[in-house]
């Protein structure tokens, strides 16, 4: 038998953890989709005085997801309560998560695993790293069970399928879907967009007439386009491609949309006929030379970003994802629009996790 931690603490699923509003509004969705509360929200909305002004903008606001938990934020978290409360219903014993080396999706799978009792075995397929990317790494080595690398591309899914095989004879194996997104955790931003409408009601932010956000697995911009859509807003979703353009582009997003909402009838949600998905246009223009290389516009964010509002961008997903904004802020019929950027990436101290009673022992 695979040694595998049974003090698994799950969060349960009562009357004092509040519901998510995509299950206040649906009631029917919290029988059927799992879900477990692993993050702080609402996450703060903020005005970004100092670069609204530093880039001649009238209305510039972050939706701050860099806090989305109290351990590790970024956009994961949300997809991580879909994800885990899956794990828990199939009663695993181990998770196994995969993703591009040193990438953030396996750093928040681990970490919150880790924090409910499961153990978790990472799958890296080969990529370039950033200084970020290489943190991860090594908590990712010091958190999860075991760490496999491929030596390319084309031996990973022999790798994973070989491991998996093996894990599977000893136990409940969880394979988590790629960059964790999958119709269920796309939900995570459905909700997230009813939280910034509950957020404008309070008076804390204009409706923005633009949101950008990353577009990597899809999960984030799909659910904030539906979640747009359900509200009514008039917003249009900037989706900024930060991974190859053969998993992030106009046909996956929109099959991504699909199946959220096919998901969402199935499980009783009767939802009007529109344009799903028109809501979102998808910004090819950053990318670069490809996944986690810099980019001359993606570096001036991030060095924008530290120097006007002490805040941390990465090289791979948030830079590039904010690079749209520092050019269309030179066109004046931008310039007084409300714009909303996504902050996605993590901003807690890692190091404080190795610290906690809970996390310095390797499985
Ligand atoms: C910091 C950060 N932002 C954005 C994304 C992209 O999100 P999605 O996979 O939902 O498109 C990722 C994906 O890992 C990420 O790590």
């Amino acid at each position: 038998m695979l040694k595998i931690q049974k003090n698994i603490q799950l969060t349960i699923i009562n009357s004092e953890v509040p519901q998510p509003l995509i299950f206040q509004r649906f009631p029917q969705l919290s029988k059927s989709i799992p879900w477990m509360a692993l993050g702080q929200f609402p996450t703060p909305v903020e005005r970004l005085t100092n670069l609204e002004k530093h880039l001649g903008l009238e209305s510039l606001w972050i939706k701050r997801d860099d806090l989305s938990g109290a351990l590790y934020g970024g956009n994961k978290v949300r997809t991580l309560e879909f994800v885990l409360a899956e794990a828990k219903k199939r009663e695993a014993d181990l998770l196994i998560a995969y993703s591009a080396l040193g990438s953030n999706w396996p750093l928040a799978c681990v970490v919150y695993a880790k924090q409910q009792g499961w153990p978790t075995d990472v799958f890296f397929l080969p990529y370039p790293m950033d200084n970020v990317k290489r943190e991860n790494l090594e908590l990712i080595n010091e958190l999860s069970r075991k760490v496999y690398s491929a030596k390319s591309k084309f031996t990973f899914p022999f790798l994973l399928y070989k491991q998996l095989a093996r894990s599977r004879k000893t136990g409940s194996v969880y394979l988590t879907p790629p960059g964790g997104v999958s119709p269920t955790t796309t939900l995570g931003y459905v909700n997230a967009a009813l939280e910034l409408k509950e957020q404008h009601e309070n008076g804390e932010l204009p409706i923005p007439d633009f949101i950008f956000c990353s577009l990597g697995s899809g999960g984030t911009a799909a659910g904030i386009s539906i979640g747009l859509a359900l509200i009514g807003w008039p917003t249009q979703v900037i989706a900024v491609r930060v991974v190859d353009f053969i998993v992030a582009n106009k046909f996956t997003s929109n099959l991504l949309i699909r199946r959220t909402l096919k998901l969402l009838k199935r499980n009783g949600v009767s939802l009007p006929n529109r344009n799903w998905g028109s809501n979102l246009r998808i910004e090819h223009n950053y990318f670069g030379k490809g996944y986690s290389q810099p980019t001359d516009l993606g570096e001036q964010s991030i060095e924008l970003f530290k120097s006007h509002e002490n805040q941390l961008l990465d090289s791979t997903y948030t830079g590039k994802t904010f690079a749209p904004i520092i050019d269309l802020s030179k066109d004046v019929s931008f310039k007084n629009k409300h714009i909303l950027f996504w902050q996605t990436l993590n901003s807690r101290n890692l190091d404080k996790i190795l610290n906690l009673p809970e996390f310095n022992i390797r499985n």
